[in-house]
């Protein structure tokens, strides 16, 4: 490739415009733009952000066609292997792999705050239980800036780190609580002492009168998931955290929103989404042909949900983790599934199909975490919170990284006006 240039030429009507060069320690670089409309009175146009980096970040790496996702250097493998869900979300925040005594002083942190106010309790059972979980959950974390005024401070590190912690210590029990009520169960509280992941798990399953049956293959399938979703650099959730927080919106208004976001089906909702579509294709007497000529036909609606990603042009590697673990887990769960033999009854199709090679579309992590959720006892409309949860450390770092950095500026993006130009008003009797 050569030495990389230090600015790139624009021509643009009789006027040169050089662009320095953004470098990179992997992956692409960039070429600033930020001067254009000064300099030239042009701004670059870019729907969906395709081809523009909104920040430079040292969070996660992605190499879309190779099918690589590192969190701060770790490979994503490595991390499902060793890691905790805890520990990388303390890898995620503060950049390192912590010490011993790093993550015990985190971790009791969290547990201590795992507990939510009755009050805070009281206003989620005043939520309909027939609400979307997400619904919920949304408010829930927004709901967080009037219990928690002290760490709303987006400008106060101490305020910060308070909000930080207690999110990742009432998430589960919010999701848990959620759960429980549109299930109608009474909602639990934490125990001292319990690990974070089973806290979540009794928390969640324990039926009322039994003793909650928690097999560690469980344990370490929550574990394992909510590391794969812990971040995935700009996403459109992950956009939308740094997006209202660079308006200095508190911490949980702005993962507030990036709950919103998360929430659509092409998105956090694909796992939701996915589910449905395997059990209609299962409905449909496996008609597992019929349904994917219909994909490719493009009708109305139809896709093939849990396929393709803007960033992977390849195997998405978290499906690739969740895929070699769900026959086994679901053996360790004595489930069997009809609809994770219809998941790869469709990718094997798909994948020897031209449609889906030519425009590089493989399944992406929501193509088997529903299966495994469903496995596990959970409805579909959990399987986004779940997502949430597991995203929860990303949206942190990404929002701290955002905060500090001194290029950060309001995100305001420009336009192309293409409306009416100027013309006088017409009174109502004249129209
Ligand atoms: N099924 C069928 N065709 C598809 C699919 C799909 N799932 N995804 C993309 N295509 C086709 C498009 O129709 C388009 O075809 P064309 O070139 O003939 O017009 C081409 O592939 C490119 O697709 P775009 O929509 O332009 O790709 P984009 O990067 O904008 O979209 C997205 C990415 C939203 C993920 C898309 O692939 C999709 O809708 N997938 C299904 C929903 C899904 O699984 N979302 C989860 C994403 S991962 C996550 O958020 C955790």
């Amino acid at each position: 490739m050569g030495d990389t240039p230090q600015t790139a030429r624009l021509e643009i009507a009789d006027q040169q415009e050089d662009l320095p060069f953004v470098g990179s320690t992997a992956g692409n670089s960039g070429v600033a733009v930020t001067s254009l409309l000064k300099d030239t009175g042009y701004v670059t146009v870019d729907p969906g952000f395709m081809n523009t980096a909104s920040c430079s970040s040292d969070i996660t790496f992605i190499d879309g066609d190779k099918g690589i996702l590192r969190y701060r250097g770790y490979p994503i493998e490595q991390l499902a292997e060793h890691s905790s869900y805890l520990e990388v979300a303390y890898l995620l925040i503060h950049g390192h792999l912590p010490t011993a005594a790093e993550f015990d002083a985190f971790s009791s942190r969290i547990s201590r705050h795992m507990l939510l106010q009755e009050d805070f309790r009281g206003l989620l059972a005043q939520m309909p239980r027939s609400a979307h979980p997400m619904a919920v959950l949304g408010a829930a974390i927004q709901t967080m800036t009037a219990f928690y005024p002290e760490s709303i401070d987006p400008m106060n590190p101490a305020a910060v780190e308070l909000a930080a912690g207690l999110l990742l210590a009432k998430m589960p029990t919010i999701i848990s609580a959620i759960y429980r009520r549109a299930s109608g169960y009474a909602m639990l509280y934490p125990k001292k002492g319990e690990g974070y992941i089973e806290n979540f798990a009794r928390m969640t399953f324990a039926r009322p009168g039994e003793d909650p049956d928690l097999p560690p293959a469980l344990i370490k399938a929550i574990d394992t998931l909510l590391i794969l979703h812990a971040d995935h650099e700009q996403n459109c959730s992950t956009s939308t955290v740094r997006i209202v927080g660079s308006a200095h919106a508190n911490l949980y208004a702005s993962i507030a929103a990036g709950v919103a976001a998360l929430s659509g089906p092409l998105h956090g909702g694909a796992n939701e989404a996915v589910l449905n579509m395997l059990a209609e294709i299962r409905d449909s007497g496996r008609d597992v042909k019929t349904f994917m000529k219909r994909v490719k036909n493009k009708e109305p609606g139809v896709r093939l949900m849990g396929f393709g990603h803007r960033v992977y042009k390849n195997y998405d590697p978290r499906a690739a983790i969740v895929k070699a673990h769900a026959h086994e887990l679901l053996d360790a769960l004595g489930v069997k599934d009809e609809l994770l033999d219809i998941a790869m009854e469709v990718e094997g199709i798909a994948l020897a199909d031209d449609y889906f090679i030519s425009r590089k579309l493989y399944p992406n992590v929501d193509f088997y975490t529903g299966i495994i959720y469903r496995a596990m006892g959970f409805p579909s409309s959990m399987f986004t919170p779940m997502f949430a949860f597991g995203r929860l450390p990303g949206w942190i770092a990404q929002w701290r990284e955002m905060m500090a950095d001194p290029q950060t500026k309001i995100a305001r993006p420009r336009q192309i006006y293409v409306g009416p130009t100027a013309r006088d008003y017409v009174p109502i009797e004249d129209r």
